[in-house]
């Protein structure tokens, strides 16, 4: 049954309100292209059954991305809406434009395999995925902004920009009337930077929304690399060489991890559910978090953080912990 009682939230300054949980699909890369062998090659049904279970869970909003796949996550995700019958209003679409080896002209080149790759659902939010092109940030906003214009895309937001690329974005784009909707960057209790190096500040004083990548530290904060360290032999990609994933690491990360399991019990949920919900109220309504799943039991699991609110005392006190696990040596 769907769950229509999530609250939605406006992204940035714009009249676009969706869910503060979206599911976020570089999983469904089909293990190919320069980013997508990171996850295993998923099933179509199965991950139509992620998107549908998704959407029963409240969440109106997909992240995705020229790079996941080289088109194959955008390709995947439209068809899985079109089967199973929900219309653009329902399912808001979020995807983003490579900037790496190109200049700004390739962001109005490509628009129409976006367009094509997403069966010409709307761009609902269009990112520059990270600064780096041939071209100055300025040109690729100033593209960007051509494309609203030309009804290609509805609104602008960029990802893994500094402050200084945030601020200037976001400048070049009120010039022009519009409003840059979002910075799209790594933020998790166990990911703290954009709270230290100016990024969220910024974005709170501009009304810009954050859009948090890997909120669960990958599955880290899920608490199962804890229960069963063997696990992260099978992961795909370069997790199992990362030092948080091993002994050590998850020993860190473990007084966390008991934290969130034991005020999950509070509330009947688990810990990746207390984690996402710290993400989404612990900043009032900046944050919004694209958890990924490759698992339907994953998608049920991060909707479930949608059915309950953390307390003030319980939001200030997994931030503390989190604190001290990060700040440990
Ligand atoms: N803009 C950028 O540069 C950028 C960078 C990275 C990600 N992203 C976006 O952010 C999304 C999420 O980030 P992410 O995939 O890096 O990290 P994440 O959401 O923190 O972790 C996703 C992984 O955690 C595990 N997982 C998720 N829910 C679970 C649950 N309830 N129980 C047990 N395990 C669970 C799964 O791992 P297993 O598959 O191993 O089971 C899943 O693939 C991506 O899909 C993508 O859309 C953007």
């Amino acid at each position: 049954m769907k769950n229509t009682m999530v609250k939605r939230r406006s992204l940035g300054q714009t009249d676009l309100t969706i869910c503060p949980l979206g599911l976020g699909t570089w999983q469904f890369s089909k293990g190919t292209g320069m980013v997508g062998k990171f996850w295993g090659a998923l099933d179509d049904a199965l991950t139509e059954e992620i998107i549908k279970t998704s959407l029963d869970g409240g969440i109106n909003w997909f992240d995705t991305a020229e790079v996941y796949g080289g088109g194959e996550s955008e390709k995947i995700l439209a068809k899985a809406l079109d089967n199973i019958g929900v219309t653009q209003e329902e399912a808001r679409i979020a995807t983003k434009w490579w900037p790496m080896f190109r200049t700004s002209s390739s962001i109005n080149k490509t628009i129409h395999t976006r367009k094509e790759a997403l069966r010409n659902r709307p761009i609902d939010l269009y990112q520059i995925h990270q600064p780096y092109s041939y071209s100055s940030v300025d040109k690729q906003i100033r593209a960007m902004i051509e494309l609203v214009k030309a009804g290609h895309i509805n609104q602008v937001g960029i990802s893994n920009f500094n402050v200084a690329d945030m601020v200037n974005s976001h400048g070049i784009l009120s010039e022009n009337g519009l409003t840059l909707a979002s910075n799209q960057v790594k933020y998790s209790l166990l990911d703290r930077r954009i709270e230290k190096n100016g990024i969220l500040q910024s974005a709170k004083d501009l009304g810009i929304s954050i859009i948090a990548y890997s909120p669960l530290e990958q599955g880290l904060l899920t608490g199962k690399f804890h229960d069963n360290p063997a696990l992260i032999h099978d992961a795909k990609g370069p997790r199992r060489f990362q030092s948080k994933f091993k002994e050590a690491g998850l020993a860190k990360s473990k007084p966390l991890i008991t934290l969130l399991d034991s005020i999950g019990e509070k509330y009947n949920v688990s810990a990746s559910q207390v984690a996402l919900n710290w993400t989404i109220h612990y900043h009032g309504e900046t944050i919004f978090a694209i958890p990924g799943a490759t698992k339907v039991h994953h998608a049920q699991d991060n909707v479930g953080a949608l059915t309950f609110k953390l307390d003030d005392s319980e939001l200030e006190e997994i931030s503390r912990t989190s604190w001290k696990v990060l700040e440990k040596k």
